[in-house]
């Protein structure tokens, strides 16, 4: 495995991960897992909106520098995360601000982050988890965005984007689309209605947090699907929760499913994890990447290589 390095058998595409510095340095396998195996990037928390603007117009770039600065030294690209969610938010933004405070507050966010990453960042997920998990039903989830905005949220935030840099790639991410279902198909026509009336968006990002052997077999088509409106689409945040022991039988099953995943992606351009080993997920007991705690690679980690080349 010392020989296998998947960003290499990724190109023309990126192979990426979640970095956090909270393991970045400090771990020492992790980081040398994260410094040789990946060609961009994306903060896993310390871009959010609590942890960069804690207070009103008070910016802490520390730890989102952090990350910048590591993968312009391992020559990879960084994809910013993100501007409009509904978690993370500090309670300033969350609780006191009227509508016309709150689209202040974000237009102000949007630009002073796009000033300082000039330059430096391939892409934004400017909007992220903003379709609620109740389509047809309802469109839009329920939060302070969609309260103030309605659906003005979402192209308020990318037309700001978009006024301040128009070099990064504007991302719309999220869960549950992965397949053609019914979330999917409220993205697709809010999406569509956004290129019919010239709202600024590049791109899709299809998180892929998967369940061991329930890959959605309508993955390819989908991404198809919204590739074929123009737009860049991108594996962004890959995991499998194994939802049981780590053995032998599960770790194949897992190698399998990320062979389709990264298989369906090399189809198309851009493929994360979401996190790098084990130990270091946001799943703390469901062994969801292809490396162990030990940093020893999975049998996932060589399904991966695998469908880059096209075995
Ligand atoms: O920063 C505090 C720290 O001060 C405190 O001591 C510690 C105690 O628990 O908590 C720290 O905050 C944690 C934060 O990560 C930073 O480490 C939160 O508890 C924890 O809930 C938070 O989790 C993150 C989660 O987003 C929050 O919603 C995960 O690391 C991160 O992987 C996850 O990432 C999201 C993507 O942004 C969007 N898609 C889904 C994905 C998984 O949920």
């Amino acid at each position: 495995s010392q020989n296998i390095i998947l960003r290499d058998l990724a190109v023309p595409r990126f192979f990426g991960a979640a970095a956090n510095t909270t393991f970045l340095f400090h771990d020492v396998n992790y980081t040398k897992v994260i410094e040789t195996q990946f060609s961009i990037f994306t903060p896993e928390n310390e871009m959010k909106w609590e942890s960069i603007e804690p207070e009103p117009n008070g910016f802490d770039f520390t730890a989102a520098d952090e990350i910048v600065r590591f993968a312009e030294s391992v020559n990879a690209k960084v994809r910013g995360h993100n501007f409009m969610w509904g978690n993370q938010l500090p309670p300033w933004v969350n609780d006191t601000l009227s509508a016309t405070e709150l689209d202040r507050a974000l237009k102000n966010h949007i630009t002073t982050i796009m000033d300082h990453y000039r330059g430096k960042l391939y892409s934004w997920d400017v909007i992220n988890e903003m379709i609620s998990d109740n389509t047809p039903n309802e469109t839009f989830k329920d939060n302070i965005w969609t309260q103030k905005f309605g659906e003005e949220a979402m192209p308020k935030a990318l037309t700001y984007a978009r006024a301040v840099d128009s070099q990064p790639k504007l991302y719309i991410n999220d869960y549950s689309i992965e397949g053609i279902n019914s979330k999917s198909d409220a993205l697709y026509s809010v999406v569509s209605s956004f290129l019919a009336d010239g709202v600024p968006v590049d791109a899709i990002g299809f998180q892929c947090h998967f369940t061991l052997g329930q890959i959605p077999d309508t993955l390819q088509e989908n991404l198809q699907r919204f590739a074929d409106l123009g737009l860049d689409v991108a594996i962004t945040e890959l995991d499998i929760n194994l939802m049981g022991p780590s053995n032998a039988t599960a770790l194949e099953q897992q190698a399998k499913d990320y062979w389709t995943v990264v298989n369906a992606c090399v189809q198309t351009k851009r493929c994360s994890v979401w996190g790098v080993s084990d130990d270091h997920s946001w799943i703390p007991n469901g062994s969801v990447l292809p490396w162990n705690a030990e940093k020893q690679p999975k049998p996932a980690f060589y399904a991966i290589a695998d469908a880059f080349e096209g075995k």
